[in-house]
């Protein structure tokens, strides 16, 4: 089998590490890669922007791909795979309607009533003043969130009314249209990535991801500094009402409008004493999310995606998986998620891989022969084992091993694990 993997970061090294382990597996190509794609046995990056899909397309013709897997939103949301399939092409990943329910938070909030699924009360605003009485009446806190795809700045949980209502005036200004403005929960969050091929639905290994900068979840928000699965939060009875509440529901609202939805249905929840609600959907595998979860996963990878791609998922009444325990962290550039400098000599990623762990390149590129850092989030490292306090002592052994200027990681990652 061939593949293409569409997308450069941690998430997408993780995905193509993966399906090359598969001796099914005899190519798999990645737009555009990086510096952790391009040292994979089986794996060559083909340097092309994720949003060239008249270049892909030409590029999965030339090489008889079986399967394209497209890891952002942003390709999935500009229509990747309408594209793709009108060429014959199969793809994993949603359609344009269907990536809405992450590129639009009143569309998917829309569809969440639908389903019937527990969310947080909430509007859907066009204009300020009426967003800002809305907020002067309900108080703070509360949750202002743009419609539109905002690369994750697009949500302010605002501790007061005045917070909230310049957030209101910014987002507008800046060129937004529409703003969800909701209900501010409390609890602890868990993702749920699950498969569908738009009829079945198998959820993956639940996982908790550590969105603060700084130790003891403080700090601003990032892309996400370490993650570890399965979260002890969501033992396999609590996966089942997800599975039963959240994600057959929304799968059948989908069908129900005619959207034909294969790929990764992703859902951010908040839990609080037992119960569950829908915080938010994503259209794609987590980032670092996947860092974690695909190391256990025992099914072959490129199976289930094509299984879901042919909508066939139902083949796969479970999906197994290593009984062990993992946690990935991450090693950023100083300053993110502010400034920071790039071009910083990384060493030590071998003998960091025979702790044994493995990394997941985020932000790295090659330059003149040596690996260097080119981005805010640098590495991914991810080990396993048989509990989280053996998974979280190999991953700090593994993350000891690798140096660059500039290193910043957190030392907790997987404390809540231990908790549980
Ligand atoms: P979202 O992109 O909708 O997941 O929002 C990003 C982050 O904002 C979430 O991971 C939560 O930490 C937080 N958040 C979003 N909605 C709410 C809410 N209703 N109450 C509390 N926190 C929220
Ligand atoms: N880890 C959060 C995300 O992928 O959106």
């Amino acid at each position: 089998m061939k593949v293409l993997v569409v997308g450069n970061g941690g998430r997408e090294h993780a995905i193509a590490w993966k399906l090359v382990q598969s001796p099914q597996v005899s190519l798999c190509l990645c737009v555009p890669g990086n510096g952790g794609t391009a040292n994979l046995a089986k794996c060559e990056n083909i340097s092309l922007s994720v949003e060239d899909f008249a270049g892909i397309s030409e590029l999965c013709k030339d090489n008889q791909i079986d399967l394209v897997i497209v890891g952002p939103e942003v390709p999935l949301s500009l229509g990747i795979t309408n594209y793709l399939q009108a060429e014959n092409i199969k793809v994993f990943g949603p359609d344009q309607v269907g990536a809405q329910i992450e590129a639009s938070k009143s569309w998917a909030k829309a569809l969440m009533d639908e389903a019937g699924v527990p969310t947080a009360l909430g509007e859907t605003f066009t204009d300020a003043k009426l967003a800002q009485e809305y907020i002067a009446q309900q108080g703070a806190p509360i949750v202002v969130k743009a419609d539109g795809l905002a690369a994750g700045k697009g949500v302010i949980v605002a501790s007061t009314v005045e917070e909230a209502q310049n957030a209101i005036a910014e987002l507008f200004e800046l060129g937004f249209e529409k703003l969800v403005v909701e209900e501010f929960l409390v609890g602890e969050e868990v993702s749920v990535l699950a498969l569908t091929d738009g009829i079945t639905v198998r959820p993956l290994l639940p996982a908790q991801d550590h969105k603060r900068i700084g130790e003891g979840d403080t700090g601003n928000n990032t892309g996400g500094m370490g993650v570890y699965a399965p979260a002890p939060i969501a033992p396999p009875q609590f996966m089942e009402k997800i599975t039963q509440e959240v994600l057959q529901p929304t799968v059948e609202t989908l069908r129900k409008r005619g959207i034909d939805y294969r790929g990764v249905l992703y859902a951010g929840l908040m839990v609080h004493e037992g119960e569950i609600k829908l915080l938010e959907y994503n259209c794609r595998f987590g980032d670092p999310e996947t860092q974690a979860i695909l190391p256990l996963l025992e099914t072959p990878l490129e199976e289930i995606l094509l299984a879901c791609a042919e909508q066939r998922l139902s083949e796969f009444p479970s999906l197994k998986w290593k009984a062990a325990s993992s946690v990935c962290v991450v090693l950023a550039s100083e300053g993110y998620p502010g400034t920071y400098e790039k071009e910083k000599e990384i060493t030590g990623i071998d003998q960091a891989e025979q702790q044994p762990a493995v990394v997941f390149h985020a932000g790295t590129k090659m330059q003149l022969g040596q690996l260097v850092t080119d981005g805010g989030r640098v590495l991914g490292v991810t080990a396993t084992g048989e509990t989280f306090t053996d998974a979280i002592a190999q991953v700090y052994q593994a993350v000891e091993k690798i140096d660059f200027e500039g290193k910043y990681y957190r030392r907790d990652i997987g404390h809540r694990a231990l908790k549980h």
